[in-house]
């Protein structure tokens, strides 16, 4: 398939927005990672989205909308705490969970009942919504199991002959996937981190938020202020469907280090040179203390250009202390090494 690379010109995006409502497929921006979009009422478009991305079909999408009330197409779910909700963090990259209306398809929401749905604050994103007429299903614009897309490049580099438009547009702002919240409980539960931090929505509604268990399936996963003391199990079942494949994984092998900043940085340098002197490429990714949201703004992005330069061997500094954006970063991260960390402490 030719895949037609735009420009977000006005008319571009009117081209873009003539794609999705006749059933195709198109990459645009969001401020939190690039996403590629669909028709989220049309199966057969949404359908297309897995093929191209090389996604399990019960991995369910988020739905984007431009305007608040969209959201009531989709749902009848609306509540005191969603209003909150929207009116603190929309639009920007918080993703709720809520029950379907049936007008949702199956093939958006993977067979749950519940749907996601998020307001990108993206501008390009809101207006080719707009244009298109319809609600856009869109998983990040990655084919699967790659690290998400933050630069148009990277779409076009996993996703040139398999879509029908890459819409660009700048580097993304946020640089990891947006917050999942599930608000179909009395109390809000964070399915997956992201910038928007349970510290956050707490305080917005002034009620505690809780981390989905598989959040801390691995012990090394859990932050600094989880407060969660007990309940770990080991038969959880993820809430969210996307949290049981394998992720965001760089070509390269990779390895964490974790302890103090300097025992990082001297363990880096020598497991660097150790592997130098054995005739392997080895890439360093290593972020200053507490620059949580510059980590989650270049993470992604770092993980391809290191693949790109050909390295064999990623060393990644753990980000010490972390919690909030730091925690969300290091949910990527752990995934990215299937969880590959040398405790130096
Ligand atoms: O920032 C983002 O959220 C980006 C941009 C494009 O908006 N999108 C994104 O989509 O990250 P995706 O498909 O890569 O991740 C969606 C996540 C998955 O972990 C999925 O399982 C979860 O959201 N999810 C979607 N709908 C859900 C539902 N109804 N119940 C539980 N989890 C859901
Ligand atoms: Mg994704």
């Amino acid at each position: 398939m030719k895949t037609k690379i735009l420009e977000p010109t006005r008319e571009n995006i009117l081209t873009a927005a003539k794609i999705i409502a006749e059933g195709g497929l198109v990459a645009f921006p969001t401020e939190t990672v690039y996403g590629l979009g669909a028709d989220a009422l049309n199966p057969e478009a949404v359908g297309k989205v897995y093929a191209a991305k090389g996604r399990p079909s019960d991995n369910p999408m988020i739905v984007h909308i431009a305007e608040a009330y969209d959201f009531d197409k989709l749902t009848a779910g609306r509540n005191a705490t969603i209003d909150k909700l929207m009116a603190a963090f929309w639009p920007g990259p918080l993703t709720m969970i809520v029950e379907r209306l049936p007008n949702v398809p199956d093939t958006t929401t993977g067979g749950l009942n519940t749907v996601g749905i998020r307001m990108p604050d993206s501008e390009i994103a809101r207006e080719l919504i707009r244009l298109s007429g319809c609600p856009i299903a869109a998983p990040s614009a990655n084919l699967s199991g790659s690290p998400s897309p933050t630069r148009v490049q990277h779409c076009i580099d996993d996703l040139d002959g398999r879509v029908d438009c890459i819409l660009g547009g700048p580097d993304c702002r946020v640089g990891i996937e947006s917050t999942v919240l599930d608000v179909t409980g009395e109390q809000p539960v964070i399915l997956r981190p992201g910038i928007v931090t349970a510290e956050q929505i707490a305080k917005v509604l002034e009620i505690d938020v809780e981390y989905d268990k598989a959040l801390f399936e691995r012990p090394e996963m859990r932050p600094a202020n989880a407060g969660l003391d007990a309940g770990f199990s080991d038969d959880f079942k993820p809430k969210s469907p996307g949290m049981k494949y394998k992720h965001y994984a760089p070509k390269a092998e990779m390895k964490i280090l974790e302890g103090s900043a300097d025992a990082v940085k001297v363990e880096i340098e020598r497991l660097k040179s150790e592997n130098e002197a054995a005739g392997r490429k080895v890439g360093v990714i290593l972020f200053e203390e507490k620059a949580f949201e510059q980590a989650a703004h270049e993470f992604f992005a770092e993980l391809r250009e290191l693949d790109k330069q050909g390295v064999d061997l990623i060393l990644a500094g753990a980000l010490s202390d972390f919690e909030g954006v730091g925690f969300a970063v290091m949910n990527r991260m752990l995934k990215s090494a299937g969880y590959n960390i040398v405790s130096l402490s």
